[in-house]
């Protein structure tokens, strides 16, 4: 079996998977960082997004093999020891949630969005660059405001991993 290796959240991980293995299964079921979620099995919900070399990908579309040598940043690594990172600080201040289930992929598609589209969001950005991400529960409402407050909040100088 190949030998994958990345650095996932700062450490780096070397493990033997078949070849057939999917970032989504290696990061949850052999690294066990399970806060990132499989919502589908059609590429359309989002919950499984993670960062790839700083740039957000469904991590159910990619091969792990096809990851060997990247840098991954998963849900687990946004947090600064005890500090949430400004964008989970803002979807817990809006009340961006309600089951949950969307949110870790909802966070590192809103970091990429900032990225993309810098700190100053007006909502129709916001919706319009969502669309690869499906929330079942909230009506989308509270999420918008929580990626725009999370977008400025990030201006001030915290990591935008
Ligand atoms: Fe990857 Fe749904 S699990 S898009
Ligand atoms: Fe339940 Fe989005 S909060 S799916």
């Amino acid at each position: 079996m190949p030998l994958v290796s990345m650095t996932v959240n700062g450490v780096r991980r070397e493990v033997e998977v078949e070849a057939r293995t999917l970032l989504v299964q290696f990061l949850r079921d052999h690294l066990r960082l399970t806060g990132t979620h499989v919502g589908c099995d059609t590429s359309q919900c989002g919950a499984c997004t993670v960062h790839v070399d700083g740039v957000a990908i469904k991590s159910c579309t990619a091969l792990a093999v096809a990851c060997d040598g990247a840098t991954v940043t998963t849900i687990e690594g946004l947090q600064n020891g005890d500090e949430l990172h400004p964008m989970q600080r803002a979807f817990h201040e809006e009340h961006g949630l309600q089951c949950g289930f969307c949110t870790p992929g909802m966070i590192m598609s809103a970091i990429d969005i900032v990225r993309r589209n810098g700190h100053d969001l007006d909502e129709y950005t916001v919706r319009k660059q969502l669309d690869g991400n499906i929330c079942r529960c909230t009506g989308y409402h509270n999420i918008v405001r929580a990626i725009r407050a999370g977008a400025s909040a990030m201006r001030s100088g915290q990591a935008d991993a």
